[in-house]
């Protein structure tokens, strides 16, 4: 193995993750995702914010932003444990990206002070959250 993947694999153990180049293959807990409240959550422009960025198959949102990819079709397209990694932590994917990491505290130096030292998804938030992206196999409604 190459001394620079060793050290990256070596880094992401240490982190406690199981986060690797096939994404977050363990779920972050015990309790399976629910794709109805997953569903609230991208589309509670209070809450996941996911339409600020991002146009998919979601008819009740009057508007939705450009910065990201639509996410139609995107559960059939990416990997469950893929979904989770970007959901939890985008910047292992692109360092550079624009989404927020949404189960991630590191970094954030000046996130407002309700953020700080908190991740801005729950862990099962995170599951509803994954298992509702899967569910979006098809073309837009
Ligand atoms: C500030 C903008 C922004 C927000 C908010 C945002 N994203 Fe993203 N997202 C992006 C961008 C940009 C990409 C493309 C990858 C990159 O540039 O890193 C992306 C990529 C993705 C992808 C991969 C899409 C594909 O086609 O492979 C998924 C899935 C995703 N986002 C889901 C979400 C969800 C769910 C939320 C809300 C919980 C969210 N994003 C919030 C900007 C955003």
């Amino acid at each position: 193995m190459n001394p620079t993947l060793r050290a990256a694999l070596a880094a992401l153990a240490l982190s406690g993750t199981a986060a690797g180049a096939d994404g977050l293959a363990t779920p972050l807990t015990g309790t399976p995702g629910d794709p109805a409240r997953g569903a609230q959550i991208v589309t509670d422009p209070q809450h996941g914010l996911c339409t600020l960025c991002h146009a998919g198959p979601f008819p009740q949102v009057a508007f939705t932003g450009t910065l990201g990819p639509d996410l139609t079709g995107v559960g059939a397209r990416r990997t469950l444990p893929d979904l989770r990694q970007q959901i939890v932590d985008s910047r292992r994917a692109n360092p550079d990206t624009i989404m927020p990491p949404y189960h991630a505290t590191e970094g954030l130096t000046r996130v407002g002070e309700r953020w700080q030292g908190t991740t801005l998804l729950t862990a099962q938030e995170v599951e509803d959250v994954v298992a509702y992206l899967a569910t979006l196999t098809g073309d837009a409604p």
